[in-house]
């Protein structure tokens, strides 16, 4: 029926035009709307980064201080909806608590997909709550109290004191932990058509609520093949450093292909060169491990897990280089956060780009309703015996 190509994974095929995100995965090139991601890290914020790439252009001052504002008046959770809490497990996964509760914020908010006002106010009621809800997934897995949001703090530093503040004593923020989450907030905070973004799209093209799109998205977003990654490097370094097996021969055992191992946080179906982002959080790395005074034997493992896989050839020879997870779970562990919500932070960085892009689907007047081919390899027909 017309079909001319199979394309697994989607490697060579394009579903769509997008004028978000530009990857040169040669070059190691990243850019949202333009802006190098270097220049952004450097010297941009996080909600700056989010308007962004939700509107095309950067804010001005005004622009920018509203939509902040904005933001800090919808971080309250409706009380009726943390109850959803209380009905799942502590033991669940912080990432299945944020999909289901994201999910859920459609029950209680219309967002007409036709309507622009609808979609700004679902975009700053997402931007808003997200991190208010991944909090609560953390202090539900800890058993404790849920805190309201503190609307006199910054969108990061409300965060952490979400997570890390308790009922019984007050919390002081580290500056230089906010700022480095800002950071790398910005450096998830879009990656043209990966996989969550691309199933954000996919569910927007049926023309299904914000919501429930973004909640696809972080379930995509949770396998160890995407983001799940930054868990699954922290559980093989710290298994590395248990078993005592030393880098060399984990390494070996990642060249062997034993029982499926691989090297988690390395490789990318993009970049072939390096990962920009990497770069930027490898620094991230070492300057918040110093500043928080923290001696991590995982961060010395990752990096010499880096040297020896750069230098050996089955690596240079697939072009496998580190990723942006390679570095961010040593960082997040430091902040204390624990293994488990790694991909929430990842799931909130992204959060701006799934929004953009879902917006980008539902008004570019070429989107058409995803739907890919198959190419049929089952049985040829044949009669159900006579009976
Ligand atoms: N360790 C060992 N070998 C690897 C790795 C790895 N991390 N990644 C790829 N390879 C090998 C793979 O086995 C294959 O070898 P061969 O040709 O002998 O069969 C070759 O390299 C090509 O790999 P591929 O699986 O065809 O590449 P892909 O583009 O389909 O997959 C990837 C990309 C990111 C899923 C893969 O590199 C991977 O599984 N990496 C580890 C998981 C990870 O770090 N994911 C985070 C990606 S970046 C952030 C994000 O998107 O969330």
């Amino acid at each position: 029926t017309g079909l001319t190509t199979l394309d697994y994974g989607f490697v060579n095929t394009a579903s769509t035009a997008s004028a978000i995100t530009y990857i040169d995965g040669d070059e190691g090139i990243l850019r949202y709307r333009g802006y190098p991601i270097e220049q952004l890290a450097a010297g941009s914020s996080f909600l700056e980064v989010a308007w962004l790439l939700v509107y095309g252009e950067l804010p001005t001052v005004d622009e920018l201080a509203d939509f902040t504002e904005r933001i800090r008046r919808h971080t309250l959770v409706h009380e009726d909806l943390k109850q959803l809490f209380g009905a799942l497990p502590y033991h669940a996964h912080p990432m299945s608590m944020l999909s289901s509760a994201v999910g859920a914020l459609g029950t209680y908010y219309e967002a007409d997909v036709d309507d622009p006002e609808a979609v700004d106010l679902a975009t700053i009621r997402l931007l808003a709550k997200m991190p208010t809800i991944a909090s609560y997934a953390h202090k539900k897995s800890l058993g404790q109290a849920f805190l309201y949001p503190d609307n006199s703090l910054s969108y990061v530093e409300n965060f952490l004191r979400l997570n890390f503040g308790t009922m019984a004593e007050p919390y002081e923020v580290n500056p230089v932990v906010a700022r480095a989450l800002d950071r790398l907030l910005i450096l998830h905070a879009d990656h043209e058509q990966n996989a969550s973004t691309s199933t954000v799209r996919l569910v927007g093209s049926t023309k299904a609520n914000i919501f429930s799109s973004i909640s696809a998205g972080i379930s995509a977003l949770y396998g160890p093949l995407h983001g799940g990654a930054n868990e699954a490097v922290l559980e093989m370094l710290a298994g590395i450093q248990e078993s005592g097996e030393g880098v060399k021969k984990f390494v070996e055992r990642v060249k062997n292909k034993e029982d499926g191992v691989k090297l988690m946080g390395f490789g990318h179906r993009v970049y072939k060169n390096y990962d920009p982002r990497a770069k930027l959080v490898k620094e991230s790395a070492d300057a918040v491990l110093t500043e928080l005074g923290v001696h991590d034997p995982l961060l010395d493992i990752a990096k010499e897990l880096e040297q020896t896989a750069l230098e050996d050839d089955y690596f240079v020879s697939r072009k496998l280089y580190p990723n942006v997870d390679f570095y961010t779970g040593v960082i997040y562990k430091a902040m204390g956060f624990p293994p488990r919500m790694f991909t929430v932070l990842f799931a909130i960085g992204r959060l701006p780009g799934w929004i953009a892009q879902w917006r980008e689907v539902n008004t570019d007047p070429a989107s058409k309703i995803g739907r890919p081919q198959q190419l049929y390899v089952g049985a040829a027909k044949r009669d159900l015996p006579a009976r």
